[in-house]
């Protein structure tokens, strides 16, 4: 098997080690002792409820921040020795999507210049071709280039400014994206289109994907693997199948209980948009045995 993209080797994330009042607080371990690999082209999605360490994870495993201990490796190298010119390899190669698309886009700033900034920066296009390129960028995300070019992010909706930050990440044509909650600050027939553009980008462009989703249906529909935080530790990881469909572990199975709804209707408008984005995923193939999770959402 090729070298994973990222893997994680017992990260460790404290957090406090001083209380606000003077005394000397207990340390708390936001991400305790995680193993991970996040190998390419596939979709690895981290579920866990609020605070299990979901977010910290993620930031540790884009360099945003560092683990307190332990050691996350690109392709095999240790990303505590790079320098410089391996961070711009780095951050070409895995890009981050937030949960809020509004403050991930800088105000200021229109369609057209966030995206240049990138592309020059990244000399993947010239003044010459920078017209083109940002056309074709906006097309792969299902944005009209002459509408939307000149608009600043208070111009767009929600579902736009997102398809803005997908189509700022696939400019530097990634391997990685990893993606924190994308979908939940949107409307929920806006969370379909957006789960289909990921879905279909991936498949197109091969790339891995790290979802962070509270949505269960969600995360069975598009993804390979699944690992699932309590409290900053991996208590169980292996293929969607088996951990949503027969989970082994006693945290996974009442989060499996505790995301059923009363409300029918939203599940199965929800059921109906997800099978519509699975539909187009590779690894999906609606013939096989699914777990049962109508009502699932979050
Ligand atoms: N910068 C910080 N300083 C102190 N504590 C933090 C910081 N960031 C996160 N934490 C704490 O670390 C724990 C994990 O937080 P994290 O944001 O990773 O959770 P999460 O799984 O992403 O939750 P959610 O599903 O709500 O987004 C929480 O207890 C949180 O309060
Ligand atoms: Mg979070």
């Amino acid at each position: 098997m090729s070298t994973p993209i990222l893997s994680g080797r017992s990260i460790v994330k404290t957090f406090g080690a001083r209380s606000w009042f003077g005394g000397s607080g207990k340390a708390k371990r936001a991400v305790d002792t995680v193993d991970l690999d996040v190998n390419e082209g596939e979709t690895l999605a981290i579920v866990g409820e609020s605070g299990s360490g979901k977010s910290t994870l993620a930031r540790i495993l884009l360099g945003l921040s560092t683990a307190t201990s332990g050691e996350v490796a690109f392709y095999g190298r240790s990303m505590a020795g790079f320098a410089a010119p391996d961070w711009v390899t780095f951050r070409k190669s895995v890009q981050p999507i937030f949960q809020d698309p509004a403050s991930s886009l800088n105000p200021r700033m229109r369609v057209d210049t966030t995206l240049s900034n990138v592309l020059l920066r990244h000399r993947l296009a010239t003044r010459a071709t920078l017209d083109s390129a940002i056309a074709d960028l906006l097309g792969s995300v299902g944005l009209d280039a002459d509408q939307f070019h000149d608009r600043y992010p208070h111009q767009l909706s929600g579902g736009q400014q997102q398809r803005i930050a997908i189509a700022r990440a696939m400019a530097v044509r990634p391997k990685l994206i990893i993606a924190d909650e994308p979908l939940s600050s949107l409307d929920m027939s806006v969370q379909a289109q957006i789960l289909n553009l990921l879905v279909e980008l991936k498949t197109s462009r091969n790339l891995g994907l790290v979802l962070i989703s509270h949505d269960l249906n969600v995360v069975d529909a598009i993804s390979d693997r699944v690992i699932v935080m309590y409290l900053g530790k991996v208590v169980e990881a292996g293929p969607t199948r088996q951990v949503l469909g027969n989970p082994a572990n006693d945290y996974t199975r009442s989060l499996l209980a505790a995301k059923l709804v009363a409300d029918p209707h939203l599940a199965r408008a929800r059921r109906l948009a997800m099978d519509s984005a699975a539909a187009s995923a590779t690894n999906f193939n609606p013939s096989d045995p699914k777990p049962d999770l109508r009502g699932a959402t979050r």
